[in-house]
């Protein structure tokens, strides 16, 4: 529920402006939480008539200065183009240097970055090591905002879960994979958490406690069977047997494979521990247990 998410908040200064790029899913978790701390939240789509749409924004044409008027903070969900370049960089910087009152400006980017740890801790102290080309491409985006020299804060992100995006859809739709391999971990973070904590930042950052990079991640990084598993019980479902990776992965897209050839573990110390951000869901059965409770009432 929103109140849970802004209920540990604290109120933003009145007049301030947030302009999402990437009005998505997290983008607009972010935007209702923002509205709710009572400030003027703008989100971009790609197209008219979106869901959630207050500016198309396509990354090949200029935007209105308007939309810039009073901005005080600026965050992009967007993730970067096939040619490596940053969507919202290479079409409106211009705009973005000229806005005198930013006073934070966020990137939503990836633990990708990290490459594979062979399954140990990674935190932000940790030398990127990109080694997907999505993520050479990340790293490289990461590396055009902190250039700009705007106050920029960077949220890396392991994979994203919640409500109509959880281990629900596909036990429902009778689609779940038991890929089996053993050691094999994945973080995670709810999508409730990133627009919990991107406003708990944002606070924190107008206060003096302005890390450059900051992961956001929950507590307990799992196996993704045991994510499976639990959801299953919760829903009542009965699960399909489990494949062994080395069969599994002949048959899948390259992009899932990509996700299975790294393994890491986020840490979440700096956000949770000296920043002082309270996780909303602190595990995937928290959070799946939210999933399972919203498709309920969606039924
Ligand atoms: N999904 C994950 O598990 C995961 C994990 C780590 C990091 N991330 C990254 O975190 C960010 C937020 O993730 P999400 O899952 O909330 O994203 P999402 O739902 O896919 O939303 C992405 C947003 O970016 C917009 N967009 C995409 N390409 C664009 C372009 N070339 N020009 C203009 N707008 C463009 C989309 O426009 P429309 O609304 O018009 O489609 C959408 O609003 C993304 O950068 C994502 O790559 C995702």
């Amino acid at each position: 529920m929103i109140q849970d998410i802004v209920k540990q908040l604290e109120p933003l200064p009145p007049k301030s402006k947030l302009i999402i790029f990437g009005g998505g899913y997290s983008g607009q978790r972010i935007a209702s939480v923002g509205r709710h701390l009572g400030i003027k939240v703008l989100c971009s789509r790609r197209e008219k008539g979106s869901k959630g749409a207050d500016f198309i924004f396509n990354a090949d044409h200029e935007l209105s200065d308007e939309i810039f008027e009073g901005a005080t903070h600026i965050l992009s969900c967007i993730p970067p183009l096939l040619n490596g370049k940053d969507p919202v960089l290479s079409t409106i910087k211009p705009q973005l240097l000229n806005s005198k009152n930013l006073k934070w400006v966020g990137y939503l980017s990836t633990t990708g970055v990290y490459g594979d740890a062979k399954g140990a801790w990674v935190n932000e102290n940790t030398t990127p090591n990109p080694q997907q080309e999505r993520s050479i491409r990340r790293f490289s985006c990461e590396n055009e905002w902190i250039e700009t020299k705007l106050p920029i804060q960077i949220l890396r992100l392991p994979g994203i879960y919640g409500p109509r995006r959880s281990a629900f859809e596909s036990l429902l739709k009778g689609t779940t994979k038991m890929i089996d391999k053993p050691g094999q971990v994945f973080s995670r973070i709810h999508v409730d958490d990133i627009a919990g904590a991107v406003l708990f930042l944002i606070n924190l950052f107008s206060q003096g406690k302005n890390p450059s990079l900051v992961n956001v991640a929950d507590d307990i990084p799992s196996n993704n069977l045991e994510v499976i598993d639990f959801a299953a019980k919760l829903a009542k479902r009965s699960l399909p047997s489990k494949v062994p990776f080395e069969i599994a992965q002949k048959t899948m897209s390259p992009m899932a494979l990509s996700f299975w050839q790294e393994n890491r573990k986020v840490d979440n110390k700096l956000l949770c521990q000296k920043l002082g951000y309270s996780l909303i869901y602190p595990d995937f059965k928290s959070g799946l247990e939210n999933c399972y409770s919203q498709l309920k009432l969606n039924q």
